[in-house]
């Protein structure tokens, strides 16, 4: 019944009250599946046991010889918001102040709170609640990361790896009159798909050759950010950001089409494709074909 109202008389207030998710398919599959799953709970409240059981990776280093558990805590759905991490406010809140998890701006935005949910990398704050009570919602960290405690995984090389693309706009001479850089509408437009990165983290942990090669291979993030700048018609240093990263057979090229990362983009992006797109700039580049702007 809900989704019949959904497809038919709750469009026009829908795109009305969340018009900006319009160009975002994925963040509205998930505001869409979150009003949808909330919904449910609150219609069945007096029919059901709304009592969902959350299954929580636990780990703390100042206990470092016992070893990680998963921690089971039980909320009543019909007292929580719809998204996960609703839930794990409300735990923290309510149940054990010792969980430990970052997050900020709970709107997708901050790119804080890359965790595993279901299997599955996402940002909690986007992710619905499973309104299924008969089974748990599983929560761990960003798999083969380092874990600090709970579910705060150290991100110090990923950030690394992001400041070595040097991810600002890089010219041999000054914007004319000291003013801006100027784009045509359709120079800015190239850029979409490639600047709305959060920085969650949740492609290059799902990555299998990232798990391999922390070190070596840039990972999708930052190879996004990489080719984010190299699209950018204001950036003189096309040439020089492609040598850097395709200079060895690692930082680019350990990427093996695999496409963990974009299925597991909670922003909808493509990071392969942006891999691909430089690998093949990389090879004209080689007989000189690539020009500098
Ligand atoms: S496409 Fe490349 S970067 Fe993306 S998951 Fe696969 S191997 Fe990793
Ligand atoms: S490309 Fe997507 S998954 Fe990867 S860091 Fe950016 S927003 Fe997160
Ligand atoms: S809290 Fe900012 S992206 Fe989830």
């Amino acid at each position: 019944m809900l989704k019949r109202w959904f497809r038919h008389g709750y469009n026009k207030e829908w795109k009305q009250r969340f018009g900006v998710l319009e160009a975002r398919p994925m963040a509205k599959q998930h505001a869409e599946e979150a009003m949808e799953a909330h919904g449910e709970i609150k219609s069945n409240l007096d029919e059901f046991n709304n009592r969902k059981e959350f299954k929580i990776y636990r780990w703390n280093p100042q206990y470092p010889n016992h070893k990680p558990f998963l921690h089971s805590f039980f909320l009543d759905l019909s007292k929580c918001g719809p998204m996960v991490l609703d839930a794990l406010q409300k735990i923290k809140a309510e149940k054990d102040s010792s969980l430990s998890y970052r997050r900020s701006c709970r709107e997708g935005i901050c790119g804080s709170c890359g965790m595993n949910i279901d299997g599955a990398n996402t940002v909690a704050c986007l992710k619905p609640i499973d309104a299924d009570t008969s089974k748990p919602t599983i929560i761990t960290p960003l798999p083969h990361m380092f874990v600090i405690k709970d579910l705060v995984v150290d991100l110090t090389n990923f950030y690394q790896q992001y400041k070595s693309i040097e991810p600002w706009l890089k010219t041999r001479r000054s914007a004319e009159g000291g003013r801006e850089f100027r784009q045509s509408p359709a120079e800015r437009k190239k850029l979409d798909g490639l600047y709305e990165c959060i920085l969650c983290a949740c492609c290059s942990t799902s990555c299998p050759p990232y798990w391999w090669n922390p070190e070596e291979f840039l990972g999708p993030a930052a190879l996004l950010h990489a080719y984010r700048w190299i699209s950018d018609s204001r950036d003189e240093f096309k040439k020089e950001r492609l040598q850097a990263i395709a200079e060895d057979d690692t930082k680019l090229y350990r990427c093996r089409t695999v496409k963990n990362c974009t299925a597991n983009c909670p922003k909808s992006l493509d990071p392969s494709s942006a891999i691909h797109h430089m690998k093949a700039m990389h090879l004209i580049s080689r007989s000189n074909k690539v020009p500098n702007n």
